[in-house]
């Protein structure tokens, strides 16, 4: 059994991966960040220290297990905020020591990567897009631990546009769910918004051209009514997900990859997932997407990711650090 932690951002998340079963609890902190409009570290970091030990609690009880039954314990080292992952960190080392079991280092990049094979088959070679309000990366992924960033974004993540998109239109925190919902009822063709990096040849992403054009129109339109707002707000997405799907379709053709999976917060989107279904199967590309359960932050996908290799185990646990800005390759 291998039980994991996520404290890479803003979520608190415990999980237990025991053959099929498992349990997977994230304590969210998004009312607490809302008010700030984007996630403060030091108080990220208080929040996780506060609940880390009643989620594990919860996590082993959910799946009848005591600290008996741990063989394993995984950990996200990074990438993240410095002050939340070393909670996580050192709540796991803590841990591992007085239980004397060994310590999975797990990068989180690497966590969203196979969340959308957890309870499938993984099949090499796959497309990763992964799209959350930190990272905006596109893998070329042949086998466990052997990637190619194929491209990745210049400027804001995806989700961060969202999130900054949806200010600008006075909407609330995270932004993402919000558009998502708004646009459902509203025109994604009535603005056309430019998508930047359109005709250069390239595998890399920008959005920040895409927000700024939307604070300008907002700008222009001395008053925005309800429909503005959703029609913007719905524009603004579809010119979004069309940049993701334009690379995703192009690396397909290029490297003649025929599996694409995404992960990350974005890829919740109810619009992304319909278009990028619809284009799938128009090119003959499977379409691999997470549970919804699995696409924010949490610790199941570390847990998996961390089943993949376990002889990354090790008893030094002072080898164990956080790294904030560690890279995937
Ligand atoms: O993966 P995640 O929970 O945390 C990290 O950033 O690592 O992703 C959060 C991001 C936020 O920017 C949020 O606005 C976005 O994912 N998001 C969405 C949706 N749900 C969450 N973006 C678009 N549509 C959604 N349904
Ligand atoms: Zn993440």
């Amino acid at each position: 059994m291998i039980l994991a932690f996520d404290t890479s951002c803003d979520d608190t998340s415990v999980a237990c991966l025991k053959g099929d079963k498992f349990s997977n609890l994230i304590s969210s902190q998004i009312d607490i960040h809302a008010e700030f409009g984007g996630v403060i570290p030091e108080i990220a970091a208080r929040k996780h220290a506060e609940v880390i030990g009643h989620l594990t609690k919860k996590a082993l009880k959910d799946i009848d297990a005591t600290l008996d039954d741990i063989d394993y314990i995984a950990v996200t080292i990074g990438p993240g905020l410095a002050p939340s992952l070393l909670v996580g960190v050192s709540f796991a080392k803590a841990l591992a020591y007085s239980i004397k079991k060994p310590i999975i280092p797990v990068n989180h990049i690497e966590g969203h990567m196979f969340a959308p094979f957890f309870g499938r088959k993984i099949e090499y070679p796959f497309l990763s897009l992964i799209i959350s309000g930190g990272h905006t990366h596109l893998f070329l992924v042949e086998g466990f631990g052997k990637y190619k960033l194929l491209g990745k974004t210049l400027d804001d993540a995806v989700g961060e546009a969202f999130d900054k998109v949806a200010r600008i239109l006075g909407l609330s925190y995270p932004g993402g769910p919000v558009i998502d919902r708004l646009s459902k009822t509203a025109d994604p063709y009535r603005f056309n918004i430019p998508q930047g990096l359109k005709d250069k040849k390239t595998f890399n992403f920008s959005f920040s051209g895409v927000k700024t054009h939307v604070k300008n129109l907002v700008k222009k339109m001395d008053k925005l009514s309800k429909t503005d707002i959703n029609n913007i707000a719905a524009s603004f997405q579809r010119a979004s997900i069309e940049i993701l799907l334009k690379r995703c379709i192009e690396a397909s053709r290029t490297f003649g990859v025929k599996i694409l999976s995404i992960s990350g917060g974005v890829s919740a989107n109810s619009y992304l997932r319909a278009v990028f279904e619809e284009t799938a199967q128009k090119n003959n590309i499977k379409l691999v997407l997470p549970q919804l359960s699995m696409t924010t932050d949490n610790a199941l996908m570390i847990a998996y990711a961390a089943s993949l290799d376990l002889g990354r185990a090790t008893h030094d646990y002072s080898s164990v650090e956080a790294y904030p800005s560690l890279k995937l390759v």
